[in-house]
């Protein structure tokens, strides 16, 4: 390794530099324990390209000790992202003086050892390894710790409360890994948190209320972590927020927490955590850095209030899937530069703002209202991601639109798609785009070029046909799984966990590609059978926070779908009397409007679809008692 050689060199110069001050006073050796636990540990380790039989610093053996441990702590910070194959090893414990061990991104497993209790440590970071078993509670000895980062591990078992002893804390993260029980309420000692992170766990019990007693918080994140809502009411008081992300809360509704200032607040996420009652005015004053606010998929309703005028600067700004009525106020229409909002699904009413974004074309605000089954399908083929392809003589449309969120319509094949939300961490693509993934390996599957690309979504990816002849059909999802490595490195570890619901009822919970299809880069066609009534079909994928969001990068988590393709079952009987007869009803009751704006979306053909002359007639039933959307007499 380039940077270990480098570090030893360092090691040696700055031996050099030291020797020379303390003038060669005696001569003496390195310090041999310490040396045969660095051996220990790097068997235990697996790491194989340390040497530290020359004994590079022949000074005072007390100084050395000292100045030895000091370098030796920073060569430990080259531990990380190693792909380190062994187990944690417990003769850290023979180096009395470390303060830090960061075995961040290796390959290890076994489980933490307790005896690391006795370590003054500062900082313990052993994030995207292999690592299960319990933390063990000797963990909470050290109370020098400020950073205790274990995400991305199979740890498990409740989490002790000893925790809660260690004062100085404060960063503490524990996503994706499979903790139980309920947060200890010793934890509401922890003053010192500034971060806390706690997503994609088995917890139980509800949010705790102490949490407003960590008045250094900075950055709460919380998806899927089991806990339940509501949010405690006490969170108002924590206005060093800068971060506050909680989504996928079970339990009863409650209002918008309030939150008295949120003057420092960028990041404000509370997605799926059964809102209900109006759109706090709150978060129209003192919002002024922030950049995201997310309140979809609640139980939101009453109109959008007139002081939002102050979040005109919110780069991404998401109501999706809530019951808001009233008109849509005039910026969040006219005004340019908005990167992008996301209004779709709720139920807004038809005024000149919404009708006229129908026409507008320069904002791409897409609003669909009605559509004309120009013929009838006896299926449903797309190519998630990619360009149209023909397999076995039947042709799969393309789908190759990379902007989130967004609207994409397939006028000529009477199908919509609606992708919501963004990867905000994910700093490797240009924002908004980064929703569909190139494979470069090599696609072994049948029908590979289903499987050259993949289509993204860091929220919530719904595909809609509106002209299907009824009777029974398959839905088969075609998935294989990329973005992670095929091999024993931390590349390896991320699990993608999400939600398939159809036609609005949730039919497979924690879908998991890699476990179904037995590896990365195989293919798994999940087939669920469905019964289409009305002519419309509703495919919905939904992450509701579960699985890695970090490995083997920021940003690779949520639904990833390489190609749908629904069939005609076995006992297919079409149903005359399908399309035609909703047209006329869905033209005269019902409405859909998806509304939705993106500056950047000046890739959208808005006339060419114009001259098709289509427009689009929906019978939004479905996606009404599924989304508790709009509908319009
Ligand atoms: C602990 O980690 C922080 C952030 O990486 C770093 O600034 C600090 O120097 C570390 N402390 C020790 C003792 O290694
Ligand atoms: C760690 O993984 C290796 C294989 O990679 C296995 O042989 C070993 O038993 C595992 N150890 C523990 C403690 O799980
Ligand atoms: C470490 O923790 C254990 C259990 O929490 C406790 O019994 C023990 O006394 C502690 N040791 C020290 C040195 O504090
Ligand atoms: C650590 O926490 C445990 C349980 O919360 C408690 O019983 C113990 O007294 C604490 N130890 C110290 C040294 O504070
Ligand atoms: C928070 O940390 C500071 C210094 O790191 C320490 O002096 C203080 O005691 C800690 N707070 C609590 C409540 O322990
Ligand atoms: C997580 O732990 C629970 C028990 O607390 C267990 O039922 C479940 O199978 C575990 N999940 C995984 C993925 O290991
Ligand atoms: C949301 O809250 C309502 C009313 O309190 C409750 O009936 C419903 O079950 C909750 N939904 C979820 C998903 O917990
Ligand atoms: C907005 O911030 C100012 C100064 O930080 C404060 O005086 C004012 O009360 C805040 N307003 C609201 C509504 O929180
Ligand atoms: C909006 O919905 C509320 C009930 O949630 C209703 O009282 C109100 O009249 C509606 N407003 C409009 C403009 O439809
Ligand atoms: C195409 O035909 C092959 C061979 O019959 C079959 O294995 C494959 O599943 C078919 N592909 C699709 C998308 O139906
Ligand atoms: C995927 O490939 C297409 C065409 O090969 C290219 O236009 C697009 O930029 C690529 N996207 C990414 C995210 O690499
Ligand atoms: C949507 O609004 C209409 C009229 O404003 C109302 O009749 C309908 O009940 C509302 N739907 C929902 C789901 O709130």
């Amino acid at each position: 390794m380039v940077s270990q050689t480098r570090s030893l060199v360092w090691f040696l110069f700055i031996c050099l530099i030291v020797s020379t001050f303390i003038g060669f006073a005696q001569s003496a050796t390195l310090p041999t324990q310490e040396v045969e636990a660095l051996r220990i540990i790097g068997n235990t380790l697996k790491k194989t390209t340390w040497n530290f039989n020359v004994n590079p610093c022949d000074v005072a053996s007390n100084v050395a000790h000292y100045i030895f441990f000091v370098f030796i702590s920073y060569i430990y910070r080259l531990l990380k992202t190693q792909n380190l194959q062994g187990s944690l090893p417990k003769e850290f414990v023979g180096l009395p003086y470390l303060q830090e061990i960061n075995l961040a991104r290796n390959y290890l497993n076994g489980s933490i050892p307790p005896e690391w209790g006795a370590l003054p440590l500062v900082n313990l970071t052993l994030l995207g390894n292999r690592l299960s078993g319990p933390i063990p509670k000797e963990i909470g000895n050290i109370t020098t710790l400020t950073r205790l980062v274990l995400e991305y591990n199979q740890l498990s078992g409740i989490l002790p409360p000893e925790l809660g002893n260690l004062s100085n804390l404060q960063r503490l993260f524990l996503s994706s890994n499979n903790f139980s029980g309920d947060i200890p309420i010793t934890f509401g000692k922890l003053t010192n948190l500034t971060d806390f992170r706690i997503s994609d766990n088995s917890l139980t019990g509800s949010i705790p209320d102490f949490i407003g007693d960590w008045t250094e918080l900075e950055s709460l994140v919380s998806h899927g972590s089991g806990l339940s809502g509501p949010i405690p009411v006490s969170i108002a008081g924590l206005t060093k927020l800068e971060e506050l992300r909680i989504s996928d809360l079970t339990g009863p509704g409650s209002p918008v927490p309030l939150l008295h200032d949120i003057s420092k607040m960028k990041t404000l996420i509370l997605r799926n955590c059964n809102l209900t009652g109006e759109l706090p005015s709150f978060l129209g004053t003192n919002a002024t850095l922030l950049e995201n606010l997310d309140l979809s998929f609640n139980q939101l309703s009453g109109p959008i209030p007139s002081t939002y005028t102050e979040l005109r600067d919110v780069k991404n700004f998401y109501l999706t899937g809530n019951m808001l009525n009233g008109s849509v106020p005039n910026w969040m229409v006219k005004e340019k530069d908005r990167d992008t909002i996301d209004l779709s699904y709720n139920n807004f009413s038809e005024d000149t703002n919404t009708q006229e974004c129908f026409f507008e074309r320069i904002l791409n605000v897409y609003c669909l209202k009605s559509y004309q089954c120009a013929k009838s399908f006896y299926g449903l083929h797309i190519n998630c991601g990619g360009d149209e392809v023909i397999i076995n003589g039947t042709k799969f449309n393309a789908d190759t639109y990379d902007r989130a969120p967004h609207v994409f319509e397939s006028t000529i094949n009477a199908w919509v798609s609606s992708n919501t939300g963004n990867f905000i961490d994910d700093h490797r693509v240009p924002e908004g785009s980064g929703t569909i993934w190139n494979n470069t390996s090599e696609l072994k599957m049948i029908d590979p070029q289903l499987y050259a690309q993949a289509r993204l979504s860091a929220v919530s990816l719904t595909y809609y046909a509106m002209c299907i002849v009824n009777g029974d059909y398959n839905v088969n999802l075609h998935f294989a799984e990329f973005m992670f490595k095929d091999d024993q490195t931390f590349k390896s570890l991320g699990r993608r966990i999400f939600d398939i619901y159809i036609q609005g009822k949730l039919m497979v919970k924690d879908f998991n590609i890699v476990e179904e299809a037995g590896g990365v880069g195989k293919a798994v066609i999940k087939t669920i059978p469905v019964t289409i009534t009305d002519g419309k079909l509703e495919i919905r994928l939904y992450w509701a926070g579960k699985g890695t969001v970090a490995i083997p990068d920021k940003g690779v988590y949520g639904p990833l779908i390489s190609a749908i393709s629904v069939d005609p079952g076995k006992n297919f009987q079409p149903n005359k009397i399908c399309c035609l007869s909703n047209i006329q009803y869905s033209f005269l009751t019902n409405f859909i409007i998806y509304t939705f704006l993106s500056a950047q979306q000046k890739h959208y053909n808005y006339e060419e679809d114009m001259m098709e002359d289509h427009f689009m007639l929906l019978d939004l039933n479905l996606i009404i008692s599924r989304y508790n959307v709009f509908m319009y007499m």
